[in-house]
């Protein structure tokens, strides 16, 4: 049996292949906003895990899977028998032999990586402690929808150097755009084997003022990701300063867009008028969480459709 192809981690894919997730993705967008029905995936079932809780990524995948005509079953960690310590290697081997295509978000990426080695059958990260790569898809395919191709535009992310940070470095090294991060002392960027971060694509500040210097698209993340609660108080005490204000905006290029993956809170990373205001795109970073991914899975599953 041939190995199915994993969407884990961004750099899972090639350059050419998120050139075309990008265009496709927009495709798909036309058809379903003009109510065309397109259902290449009907008896078609994809797996859902959650260990941790979510509202745009249930519902894009689940909408999603329906639109193409397939269907999407929501497992949630603690009531299945994941939750009572089955080995996910035979979880996986179970769901493969019963869907088509499995979503896990979980908390460390080894245990999605262990997922995929035991599937028969694609395996996407809906998030993890490490990446979030569904979500620099929709994001970079926002920044495209309004502003055209992003290599060589620069991106800066001011807060914690956590899944969503990683994610977008490996986005800048294979697109080829830059990334300046701004985090307090103590929660930098960390780096993973394998990967460098002393390129040309990634400068590192403490100063967000540092960061949004020449950029395109400022973006901000919680303070506190999930997993990381016990450290809440402690966070918010660390992130003072690292709002994303009007005044920071301004220190920005002045077409430069306003990026948030959701949820937010309004008066810690991000001020309300920045996230309400002309510049934010969040609604449609939030919506193409769908477009991208029905790109994605109609990919993995089919492979590329010119239609
Ligand atoms: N951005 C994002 O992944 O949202 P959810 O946690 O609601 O899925
Ligand atoms: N960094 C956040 C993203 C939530 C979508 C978290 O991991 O909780």
């Amino acid at each position: 049996m041939s190995q199915p192809r994993h969407y884990l981690q961004f750099s899972d894919l090639t350059a050419a292949e998120y050139q075309y997730l990008f265009q496709r993705a927009q495709v798909l967008k036309r058809r379903q906003l003009s109510g065309q029905l397109y259902q290449p995936l009907v008896g078609k079932v994809m797996s859902m895990i959650f260990e941790k809780n979510s509202t745009r990524t249930r519902v894009s995948f689940e909408a999603g899977m329906a639109q193409l005509g397939g269907h999407a079953m929501f497992l949630d960690g603690k009531s299945s028998q994941i939750g009572r310590g089955e080995p996910v290697e035979d979880t996986a081997r179970v769901l493969s032999r019963m869907s088509d295509v499995i979503m896990i978000r979980t908390f460390e990426q080894s245990l999605v990586e262990r997922l995929a080695a035991n599937s028969r059958v694609p395996v996407i990260n809906g998030l993890t402690n490490e990446y979030h790569p569904c979500q620099i898809l929709a994001d970079i395919l926002t920044y495209i929808e309004h502003r055209g191709d992003i290599r060589g535009k620069t991106v800066a992310w001011i807060g914690d150097g956590n899944n969503m940070a990683r994610t977008w470095l490996q986005a800048a090294k294979l697109l080829g755009f830059k990334l300046k991060v701004a985090t307090p002392v103590g929660y930098e960027l960390a780096t993973l084997d394998g990967e460098h971060y002393g390129s040309d694509c990634f400068e590192a500040f403490h100063n967000p003022l540092s960061a949004v210097e020449g950029a395109d698209l400022v973006t901000t993340d919680v303070f506190t990701s999930m997993g990381y609660e016990a450290e809440a108080e402690a966070r918010r005490q660390a992130f003072d300063g690292y709002m994303v204000t009007a005044e920071l905006m301004r220190a920005a290029n002045p077409d430069a867009l306003f990026m948030h993956c959701l949820p937010a809170h309004r008066g810690e990373e991000v001020a309300a008028d920045v996230i309400d205001g002309p510049q934010s795109v969040v609604w449609d970073e939030a919506e193409n969480r769908m477009h991208g991914q029905k790109a994605l899975i109609e990919y993995l599953l089919l492979g590329q459709l010119n239609d």
